[in-house]
């Protein structure tokens, strides 16, 4: 079975079988019927580099449905299914004025993957708006509730890419969303999107509209050209290491963290060590964001992977700062 549609990168691996579920029970019965060989679990494919072909099954998570499950003054709180568009879900959010995801507009993927590695983007992540969710444990088919501190969200991270790796499938997640909107323009690229669209009043659909404008611009289309968005995390240094960086390359670009570290932009590093717009058969590094890797058609994971490797050991090498991957790589 191929899963060149089922992953944004466009890699023509293979599952040895493939299926979809739509609920809970659904996913107990096929792990039944699967009897131990190994699987994994699936949303929209547009956080993983397919290097191989999967032996075992691949489970494609449906579970569909958005409710209001309770509110307050203040708050609505929404669950949605894991298998639920994540884009479509924001849209859902902006038609009612409940505010909270709109800087998370157009991102790919799913609902059930938003939590794995607490997207972000814009000047909000996850963890800002995340209420609970639903996980089965895939041993014992029990089903959990994962509250915001048992997340463990960090940057990209969440406790399920770590110590509970492979163990929890998620069925849904809660929000807790604003029914009085408060907006974030605090990264600067978006004050300047709104001014550019002439934007006199703002509101959580004028904020969508200028992050989907802003993306749209940088980020390649996956239906045009394969990718995972960010190939890499953004490192951070310490503030004595930023400094000495600072001193021979005065145009780095760096955001302080809370702990004193700075977090430097790995776009800029790949930019400056020479590889934006870089082709290699199918494998290249995007020619207006170099923190994008592209497939521009035919390209093997294992081309697209070692691409990565060259690029994460020449950033080594001008800048001693060490790249981390953060796609998942299968
Ligand atoms: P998949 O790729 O299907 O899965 C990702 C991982 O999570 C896999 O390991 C999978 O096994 C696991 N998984 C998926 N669903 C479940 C589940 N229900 N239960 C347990 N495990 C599961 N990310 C950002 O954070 N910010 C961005 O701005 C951003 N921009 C992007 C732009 C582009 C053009 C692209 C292609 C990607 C971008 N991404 C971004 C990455 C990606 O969109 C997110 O990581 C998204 O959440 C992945 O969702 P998915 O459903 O496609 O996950
Ligand atoms: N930059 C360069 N050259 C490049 C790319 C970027 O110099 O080729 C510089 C930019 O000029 C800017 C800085 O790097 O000063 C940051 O660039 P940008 O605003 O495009 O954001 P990013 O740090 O590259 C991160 C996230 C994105 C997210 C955006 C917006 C990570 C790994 N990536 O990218 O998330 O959409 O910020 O918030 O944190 C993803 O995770 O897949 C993803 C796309």
């Amino acid at each position: 079975f191929s899963l060149k549609r089922y992953n944004t990168f466009g890699i023509d691996a293979k599952a040895h079988r493939f299926a979809a579920f739509h609920a809970g029970d659904e996913l107990a019965q096929l792990l039944e019927l699967t009897g131990g060989i190994p699987f994994m679990i699936l949303g929209g494919g547009s956080n993983i580099l397919l290097t191989k072909d999967i032996p075992g099954w691949v489970l494609k998570n449906e579970i569909a449905g958005i409710e209001k499950v309770k509110e307050d003054d203040e708050f609505v709180y929404v669950k949605a299914g894991a298998g639920e568009n994540w884009h479509r879900f924001v849209m859902h959010c902006i038609e009612h004025n409940w505010g909270g995801v709109e800087n998370l507009s157009l991102i790919p993927g799913c609902v059930g993957a938003s939590p794995m590695q607490n997207i972000g983007a814009y000047g909000v992540e996850i963890k800002d708006v995340f209420h609970e969710l639903q996980a089965f444990h895939v041993k014992d088919h029990s089903i959990h509730t994962f509250d915001l501190a048992a997340c463990e969200f960090g940057y990209r991270e969440s406790v399920f890419k770590r110590k509970l790796k492979g163990q929890f499938v998620i069925l849904s997640v809660t929000y807790r969303l604003r029914k009085h909107p408060v907006l974030n323009t605090s990264y600067g690229a978006i004050n300047e999107e709104l001014a550019k669209m002439g934007v006199k009043e703002l509101s959580i659909r004028a904020i969508s509209e200028a992050v989907i404008s802003i993306r749209s611009s940088k980020l390649p289309d996956p239906a045009e050209i394969g990718n995972a968005g960010s190939f890499f995390k953004n490192p951070s240094v310490t503030k004595e290491q930023y400094d000495e960086l600072k001193l021979a390359y005065s145009s780095i670009v760096g955001y302080p963290n809370a702990d004193g570290s700075v977090k430097l932009a790995a776009g800029w590093l790949i930019e400056q060590a020479g590889w934006k717009g870089y082709r290699k058969g199918d494998a290249g590094v995007h020619a207006k964001q170099a923190l994008v890797l592209v497939n521009y058609g035919n390209a093997k994971g294992e081309e697209v992977y070692e691409l990565s490797g060259e690029v994460l050991a020449s950033v080594k090498e001008k800048f001693g700062v060490i790249l981390e991957r953060e796609v998942n790589l299968i």
